[in-house]
């Protein structure tokens, strides 16, 4: 036996003795969305909830499942705080049982390693040990250098977590590992909706070839890349690996080869999406995990020329605030790396943001273009950032255009049904005369 097997077989326990690792008050971080230690957490929950163990705080990015530790009841010993809520969180967010830390993504990491103290505990599912005693961080690196920080670090190893290139942990560095077979979780890819084809249709115009793309999940980023298979040696650099980077790739359309850095490569911070996505990357030099404060961080994604970002938004008013994560006062998502893309974009040769939307919610009886924010709305990208704003009902550029000219142009791109109540609501306000 090799001596990182003999360190593995050392280190290997079940998720009920890594469980007896923690104390009341551990402060654990995870990687990101599907790299949750899934088995680890359930064992600590049930130890938890047996022994009367408190105060026990877990930060995750985008939860993915259902957990235990979620439950109503279970916040006094396990309490989850979010970096990005998600439809598994936002309800006990909304009843108090778990809280939200406000973050761009790229700050996320600086945060943990200069304003936190930095986490007892770092845990995270990675794929299976190689020949050199590395673990790949699979579909997840943003948060993975955090581990150096961390008094322990436990690992989860799942043979259904792809090996990508980019992040790995060493078995030396690791306290103790428990293996699982637990089915990673797999998204079903967004629909493309008429509406989201509209759009992508008017974004895939405004690329060129060899632009470098950022793209979000759901159906807009779906029908732009759908509209891009006619251009030429695109690239990625992007937060999020999505499903329609396959496509792109396989179709010879995206080749990383005019990038600026990272020649030839993908560049991505973390992916979830269908299986045939986390096939494609596995054992795949040409995508690279590499840690958020890296990726998004604005200076790098600049220095690419033609970085086009697209994101959505929930809503903006007529200065061109930007509201991305809540519904009013209710946290719906985050910050993620809007900003950091935005303000990447702003800052590369021949850059453009893009933030697309519908221009009407619920059965068109929400417009998504208001007077002014919703009150309790959180401002994500201020109306200083801001650049491209996009719905099916048209296009425009709020960068350059005073405050008169954007609620003109804002209220052209608004649901027909909402433009009158909004040239009044813009002429009280003394922006149309
Ligand atoms: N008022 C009330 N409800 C609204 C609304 C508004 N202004 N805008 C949207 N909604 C509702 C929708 O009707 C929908 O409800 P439903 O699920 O009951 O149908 C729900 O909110 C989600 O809206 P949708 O437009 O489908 O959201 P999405 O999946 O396109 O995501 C964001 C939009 C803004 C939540 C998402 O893009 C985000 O989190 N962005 C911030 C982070 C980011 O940009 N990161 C970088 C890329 S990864």
């Amino acid at each position: 036996m090799d001596r990182w097997t003999k360190m593995y077989q050392e280190k290997r326990k079940t998720p009920e003795e890594v469980a007896k690792l923690f104390h009341a008050g551990d402060i654990c971080l995870s990687n990101g969305q599907i790299t949750e230690p899934i088995a680890i957490l359930h064992a600590l929950a049930d130890r938890a909830e047996r022994e009367g163990l408190t105060g026990i705080r877990h930060y995750l990015l985008l939860p993915m499942r259902n957990q235990k530790y979620m439950a109503a009841g279970m916040e006094a010993h396990i309490r989850h705080v979010s970096h990005f809520v998600s439809g598994f969180d936002r309800e006990a967010i909304w009843e108090g049982r778990s809280d939200y830390l406000p973050s761009h993504y790229s700050q996320v990491p600086v945060l943990w390693k200069q304003v936190l103290e930095g986490p007892d505990v770092f845990y995270c599912t990675v794929s299976p040990m190689d020949r050199h005693g590395y673990f790949s961080c699979g579909t997840a690196a943003d948060l993975s250098e955090i581990r150096k920080k961390a008094r322990r670090l436990f690992l989860e190893v799942n043979p259904t977590m792809p090996r990508t290139f980019g992040s790995h942990i060493h078995i030396s560095e690791v306290d103790a590992l428990v293996e699982s077979d637990l089915p990673i979780t797999e998204v079903p890819p967004a629909p493309i909706s008429k509406d989201d084809q509209i759009i992508g249709g008017m974004i895939a115009q405004e690329i060129c070839d060899g632009a470098t793309l950022q793209l979000g999940i759901g159906g807009i980023p779906n029908a732009v890349a759908q509209a891009l298979m006619d251009k030429r040696d695109l690239g990625i650099h992007s937060e999020m690996f999505c499903d329609s980077i396959v496509d792109l790739t396989n179709a010879g359309v995206i080749t990383n080869d005019r990038k600026k850095i990272h020649r030839g490569k993908t560049i991505v911070t973390f992916t979830f999406g269908a299986r045939s996505t986390y096939d494609f990357i596995d054992d795949n030099p040409g995508v690279e995990f590499l840690p958020v404060d890296y990726v998004n961080d604005p200076f790098v994604i600049a220095q690419n020329d033609n970085v086009i970002s697209i994101n959505s938004c929930m809503e903006i008013d007529l200065f061109g605030q930007v509201c991305s994560e809540t519904i009013g006062p209710k946290n719906f998502s985050g910050a993620g790396g809007q900003v950091d893309f935005i303000r990447g974009a702003a800052a590369s040769k021949g850059g453009k943001s893009f933030l697309a939307f519908k221009s009407a919610a619920k059965n068109d009886t929400i417009s998504k273009i208001k007077p002014v924010l919703t009150e309790g709305s959180c401002v994500t990208t201020t109306r200083n950032d801001v650049d491209y704003i996009v719905t099916e009902q048209g296009m425009v550029r709020l960068k350059g255009l005073t405050c008169s000219e954007r609620a003109k142009a804002l209220i052209g791109i608004a649901h027909p049904n909402f433009r009158e109540e909004l040239t009044r609501a813009a002429q009280k306000m003394h922006l149309i005369v």
